[in-house]
């Protein structure tokens, strides 16, 4: 359902890979909702080309950028404010990777190199995103930026590796960045915590299939599926949310705040 909740906002969406990505459905509907925005991903990602069809369904213009590098991402940053017209009003990081789990490694014996991308690509390219943006003075006030996070950031599930590390950073970057960029300009950044998702980034997690179960059944309203964690990345970018910010918002059907189910219960007694 379209309310317009997005007409006359400009965006950057990054991180939208496949049909399956959560960037991908965030763009569908920030175009439904009215939105103009430039979709982006690492030139590597775009080998598959599949981001063009979301370009053509939603009339965006793609600009490549590695999310590490400041080059690209000043690029991206006063490319799309040219197309768009005009500084920015909302920002989606999506954008998760580890070397370390995509290699197999145990968390007990991380190879450093690995480690240091992890944190570059999945929390440290927030921070160097929000300091080109900062830089160029290319947020509008009340502008909003959320980045994607897991709840391996507060609690340890062993799996998913060193990207728990990455993410208590990508949180701890929402915090203090939200400090200043409210200073200077009435900027929101958050960070919504989502479900286990079937997508390309979550499925890299080993027993991925069994986490997605579990989770299910210790979530009391169920996994959100990734169209709703669309709609509460749409909500957080409408003006209907201005006065949040600096906050972790957890969108995962209950999963947080629930110690056990009575369906996981019952499994102990058989
Ligand atoms: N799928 C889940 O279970 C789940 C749960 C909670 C949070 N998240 C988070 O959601 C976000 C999106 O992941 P997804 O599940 O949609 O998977 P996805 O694989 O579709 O998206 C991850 C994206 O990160 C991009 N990326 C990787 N390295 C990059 C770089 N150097 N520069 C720019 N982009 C780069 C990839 O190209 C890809 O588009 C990630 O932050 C992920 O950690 C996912």
């Amino acid at each position: 359902m379209a309310n317009n909740l997005l007409k006359g906002k400009r965006g950057i969406i990054f991180g939208a890979l496949n049909d399956q990505s959560i960037a991908w459905k965030v763009a569908e509907r920030a175009h439904e909702e009215g939105a103009q925005f430039v979709l982006t991903n690492a030139p590597i990602a775009m080998r598959m080309g599949e981001i063009n069809g979301l370009a053509e369904k939603t009339g965006s213009q793609i600009i490549p950028a590695d999310a590490t590098s400041i080059e690209d991402l000043e690029n991206l940053v006063t490319k799309s404010m040219e197309i768009l017209g005009g500084k920015i009003d909302f920002v989606l990081h999506s954008i998760g990777m580890s070397p370390n789990v995509r290699k197999g490694k145990h968390y007990t014996g991380s190879n450093y190199q690995f480690y240091n991308q992890t944190m570059d690509v999945s929390a440290i390219s927030l921070h160097k995103t929000l300091a080109t943006l900062y830089k160029h003075d290319a947020l509008n006030e009340w502008g909003s930026v959320v980045a994607l996070t897991y709840i391996a950031a507060q609690r340890i599930f062993p799996d998913y590796n060193d990207m728990a590390d990455a993410k208590s950073l990508l949180e701890s970057i929402t915090r203090s960045f939200g400090y200043h960029y409210g200073i200077k300009n009435k900027v929101r950044v958050n960070t919504i915590s989502q479900s286990p998702t079937v997508t390309t980034a979550g499925q890299g997690i080993k027993g991925f299939t069994e986490f997605i179960n579990f989770s299910e059944q210790m979530s009391p309203l169920g996994n959100a599926p990734a169209v709703a964690c669309a709609d509460y990345c749409i909500t957080m970018f409408s003006d209907l949310t201005k006065y949040v910010t600096m906050q972790n918002l957890f969108h995962d059907g209950g999963f947080s705040n629930t110690g056990v189910t009575q369906q996981v219960i019952e499994k102990f007694g058989e």
